[in-house]
């Protein structure tokens, strides 16, 4: 008879832990396949996730809210795409549930002498479970006109005469077809920036545009299961949805439910 190695016993005994103790050191939280990270200056946490060459086998997030973190003019910049156009993001506050992102156009102007950032295009917010804040406010660029009426100001920055018109909650009945612009684009930018600008709208509207505007999400249809078992959601190129559980598992719903590791990739 053969008496194992007395330091086997030790091993054993100490496997458990190495099982518990490899996700706890995970600096991050107790779900391995979703770390934040840190883009720049800001941190990004689930539901926003880093498009990166992993992310295009699966992600742990919702889908739209891949952010892509790379180098814009030497400074690492986090970016959202949404309906085709870039915006870059500020800050995400998990907790609220909000985000705030500037236009990336708007920035490609520097504060300074040259502060009229022209605005290009609205804010699509595609269906993505995303809605803008209370604290934003429309405002509205026509471009190209005859004259200002006495509701808008005029903003003294492009070649020909355009109107910047901040816009009241709701429904908006003003006319402007006797002002014959050419074009006219709206965005989005926190009430109270706009609002501390005010006597110098015309010239200063750019400082405004540049802090950018919030928006709140809430929860992805089809994650309800997911994150109510105390799951993450994500997505997976073959398996469609996957549910991501704080043991490290990956289940096909809902934590507990169908353990995704019996499905061959
Ligand atoms: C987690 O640790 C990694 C290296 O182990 C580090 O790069 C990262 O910044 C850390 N994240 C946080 C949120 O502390
Ligand atoms: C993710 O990154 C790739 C490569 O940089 C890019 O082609 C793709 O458009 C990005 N996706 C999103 C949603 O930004
Ligand atoms: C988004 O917010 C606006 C008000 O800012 C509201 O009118 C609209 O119904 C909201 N949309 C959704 C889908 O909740
Ligand atoms: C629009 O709504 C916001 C918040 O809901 C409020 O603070 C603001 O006074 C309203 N503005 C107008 C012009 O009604
Ligand atoms: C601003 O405009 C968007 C559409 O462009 C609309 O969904 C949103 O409700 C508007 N916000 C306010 C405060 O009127
Ligand atoms: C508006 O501009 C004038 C002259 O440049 C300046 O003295 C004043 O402080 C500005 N007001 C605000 C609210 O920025």
């Amino acid at each position: 008879m053969i008496e194992p190695h007395p330091h086997s016993h030790f091993l054993l005994l100490l496997l458990p832990f190495f099982f518990i103790a490899l996700p706890a050191a995970s600096n991050d939280s107790t779900y391995p396949n979703c770390p934040s990270y840190k883009c720049g200056d800001v941190p990004i946490s689930y539901p926003f996730w880093i498009n990166d060459s992993e992310s295009t086998t699966q992600f742990c997030g919702y889908q739209g809210f891949g952010i892509n973190c790379s180098p814009i003019l030497n400074e690492i910049v986090p970016e959202i795409r949404l309906g085709g156009d870039s915006y870059h993001v500020q800050w995400i506050f998990p907790e609220s549930r909000k985000i705030s992102l500037v236009d990336e156009d708007v920035l490609t102007v520097r504060p300074g002498p040259d502060r009229c950032p022209r605005v290009r295009h609205r804010i699509n917010l595609q269906t993505l479970p995303l809605n803008y804040t209370s604290h934003n406010v429309n405002i509205t660029f026509h471009f190209g006109c005859i004259e200002c009426p006495d509701f808008a100001t005029e903003i003294q920055c492009f070649e020909r005469k355009s109107c910047l018109q901040i816009m009241n909650n709701g429904t908006d009945e003003s006319d402007w077809d006797e002002f014959s612009c050419t074009g006219d684009v709206v965005t989005t930018v926190i009430r109270d920036n706009i609002n501390r600008i005010l006597p110098n709208l015309s010239t200063t509207f750019g400082d405004a545009l540049r802090l950018g505007f919030e928006l709140e999400w809430w929860r992805m249809d089809d994650c309800d299961k997911c994150e109510e078992s105390g799951g993450r959601c994500g997505h997976h190129n073959i398996a469609g949805f996957i549910c991501f559980c704080s043991d490290g598992t990956t289940n096909k719903d809902y934590c507990k439910g169908t353990l995704i590791s019996t499905i061959k990739f």
